[in-house]
């Protein structure tokens, strides 16, 4: 990158799920209109912003760690610009914390305000004030935000945002607010310029996507119904969903939508109904299962993937063992699994029987190892079939080859003379790993 020596600079760390990256596009996007250019370092930048996670205690410790590290910096330059914002600055005794152990922090603001970003730089450099701007709840949602977006070729679309939910080991109603949807038309727009732009695959982004509701005729499914139509557009994919909201109509969507990819991310958290209850899942271990059974009789061929808590307070080694059998029984493609952490807010931070970390983390193993022969297993039965792949470029752990993903979004690498980035092509899978396939271009 040429930059001259009065190129202003901006980094920007991004902790947790896909909103949390989206909002990053939004805050680049907006920085960029202030005439910034993304840097290299932190330790030459201008503007450093950290986009928060708050959703497990990990995020928390590593986003003080991050901190910690910047502060050397602000001591040799003053006039750094250093913003927090996310999830964890929607709880005020992670304001105290930054207020009282990293004063220097230039700007706090919040999930519901990202677009104030360029007034509070505006104010802190000509003004050198601090500036702490944080909402309780989201308001209308602002249309037409800048974005800086990581690909050319594909892109996360937020549908709706917040979460009514209320699980009860779960900070993000607290953090994200209430449920509010963005106009199909305004979604409708944004996918058609999208796809205007080269975008071939897009990824509706919600924390709750499949309780989306535009209008009294348009809910989830209806919205997919109208994306399938946009010219360019050739993959749609969305994350995360609630059990409780999978309605038939999105099961038929997968079998009538073309462009609807073989796959579906379903958290299920616990395979134990006691469990289930007392996270306030509003479902059962039978009726997951037999939603399971629905998805699988109308797309044999799907993809199935989940989120899994261990260690919920409560949970028996019996308990446990019902979440072994569910996840024996549905066979998921792939799962990603957490130790439960109490979160600060909400109702099971309060639950006597919390369970101890050593034996969370033997459950957890135990888990690990079973889904990790799953994921081998069918990871496996890849082998010999053809696959359309959408390359994303060179693999970033080995340059010698390409990689991307599937329509069942497993990751696949080959090699490949030629540069495949953005394209989607037809690979031979030579071989199914834990982690990924391997395959020869067609
Ligand atoms: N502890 C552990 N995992 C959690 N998740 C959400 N809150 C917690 C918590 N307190 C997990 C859930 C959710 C995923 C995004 O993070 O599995 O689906
Ligand atoms: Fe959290 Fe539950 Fe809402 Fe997901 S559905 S964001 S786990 S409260």
């Amino acid at each position: 990158m040429v930059t001259s020596e009065n190129q202003k600079t901006y980094m920007i760390t991004t902790f947790g799920c896909q909103m949390n990256e989206r909002d990053s596009e939004t805050i680049a996007g907006m920085l960029s209109e202030l005439g910034y250019i993304e840097g290299s370092s932190n330790k030459t930048a201008d503007v450093v912003i950290i986009n928060t996670c708050s959703v497990r205690e990990n995020a928390d410790k590593r986003f003080f760690g991050t901190l910690g590290q910047l502060k050397k910096i602000k001591e040799g330059r003053p006039d750094f610009v250093v913003g927090v914002c996310g999830c964890m600055m929607q709880q005020q005794h992670i304001i105290d914390e930054i207020k009282q152990k990293y004063p220097w922090v230039d700007i706090i603001f919040g999930t519901h305000n990202i677009n104030e970003l360029p007034k509070l730089i505006e104010s802190v450099v000509s003004e050198k004030t601090k500036r702490i701007e944080i909402l309780e709840d989201g308001g209308d949602i602002i249309e037409g935000l800048p974005a800086k977006r990581l690909y050319p070729f594909k892109a996360f679309v937020n549908i709706m945002y917040g979460c009514d939910n209320f699980c009860t080991y779960c900070v993000v109603p607290y953090t994200r607010g209430r449920e509010r949807s963005r106009k199909a038309e305004d979604i409708l727009l944004e996918v058609r310029q999208l796809a205007a732009d080269g975008v071939k695959e897009i990824t509706l982004l919600g924390q709750n996507v499949n309780s989306y509701k535009g209008t009294e005729e348009i809910g989830f499914t209806e919205l997919i119904y109208m994306l399938n139509e946009v010219e360019g557009i050739e993959r749609i994919r969305f994350m995360t969903s609630h059990p409780k909201d999978l309605s038939d109509k999105l099961i038929s969507a997968y079998s009538e939508c073309k462009k609807l990819c073989n796959h579906i991310h379903l958290p299920v958290q616990s395979g134990s109904s006691k469990i289930l209850a007392s996270m306030n899942r509003k479902y059962t271990k039978e009726e997951y299962l037999e939603l399971i059974e629905k998805v699988k009789k109308t797309s044999p061929e799907i993809a199935i993937t989940t989120d899994i808590i261990v260690g919920f307070p409560g949970e028996t080694e019996a308990d446990f063992e019902e979440t072994l059998d569910l996840v024996r029984q549905v066979e998921f493609d792939s799962a990603f699994t957490f130790l439960y952490s109490i979160r600060k807010g909400t109702p099971a931070e309060n639950y006597e029987d919390q369970i101890p970390e050593e034996i969370k983390h033997k459950r957890f193993n135990r888990l690990v190892d079973m889904l990790n022969e799953i994921t081998l297993k069918k990871n496996k039965a890849y082998e010999g079939r053809k696959e359309k792949v959408l390359v994303e470029g060179l693999s970033k752990t080995n340059k010698e080859v390409y990689t991307g993903r599937t329509e069942s979004f497993k990751l696949v690498n080959f090699e490949s003379a030629t540069d495949v980035s953005g394209k989607v092509v037809d690979i031979n899978i030579t071989e199914g790993k834990t982690f990924n396939l391997f395959g020869k271009l067609v």
